[in-house]
């Protein structure tokens, strides 16, 4: 839903500055970490911690979280099969912004639909889009319950809760994998800058 192009008479303007020369001047390349999991799983902790790592690196960083984005730009959408459909599609066209203007962009959204996730990645270059599955048992999920949403969910009290009462598809083809059930949010972040520096993506 909301792919399709409604406007005519539109025409794509190239820009001045491009993506490598942002990213030569800056030092690192610009690409989107894309986290996804089941809520308390983590994404929110690791993306900022990884975040002030990346900071203290001298990479230029940025965090788009489910919880505040939805506080603003999509603040219209609930939780039904198709808003969450929006809801990915809008943070992948705006994580596509960012990683154009060069940014290590990181994003925190339960993302729960593969194809969801499938179409940020084709919309982003190759090599742009990271996907990283925060993975961390259901079980572990509910008993950590920082914001004491899965007893609601239970209850009947909160509808389409991801893992208990909507789906959540695991990834298929993810970059990343941390089994997140057992470790640290900071062990897993480490995780990551590891990838980013055998990957050439901050030389
Ligand atoms: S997504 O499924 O569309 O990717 P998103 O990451 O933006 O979800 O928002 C998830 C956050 O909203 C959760 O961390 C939780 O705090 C809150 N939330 C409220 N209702 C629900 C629900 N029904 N299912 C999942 N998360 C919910």
């Amino acid at each position: 839903m909301g792919t399709e192009q409604k406007a005519t008479n539109i025409v794509w303007h190239q820009a001045t500055v491009s993506k490598s020369e942002r990213e030569q001047i800056n030092g690192h390349r610009g690409a989107t970490l894309w986290l996804t999991g089941l809520s308390g799983s983590g994404k929110s902790t690791i993306a900022n911690i990884l975040e002030k790592m990346l900071w203290e690196r001298g990479v230029r960083s940025y965090v788009l979280d489910g919880d505040n984005v939805r506080h603003g730009l999509n603040k219209d959408l609930g939780f039904s099969d198709q808003d969450r459909n929006e809801n990915i599609r809008r943070i992948g066209e705006v994580a596509k912004l960012f990683t154009e203007a060069g940014v290590m962009t990181v994003t925190a959204f339960i993302s729960p639909f593969r194809q969801d996730r499938d179409r940020v990645r084709e919309i982003m270059n190759d090599g742009d889009f990271i996907e990283i599955y925060v993975k961390c048992d259901l079980d572990e999920c509910e008993k950590r319950d920082p914001k004491g949403l899965y007893k609601k969910a239970r209850s009947g009290e909160i509808k389409e809760f991801t893992g208990i009462s909507s789906p959540y598809e695991e990834p298929e083809r993810a970059e990343i994998v941390l089994e997140n059930t057992a470790k640290t949010a900071e062990q897993s972040a480490d995780e990551i800058l590891a990838y980013l520096e055998s990957n050439g993506y901050l030389a």
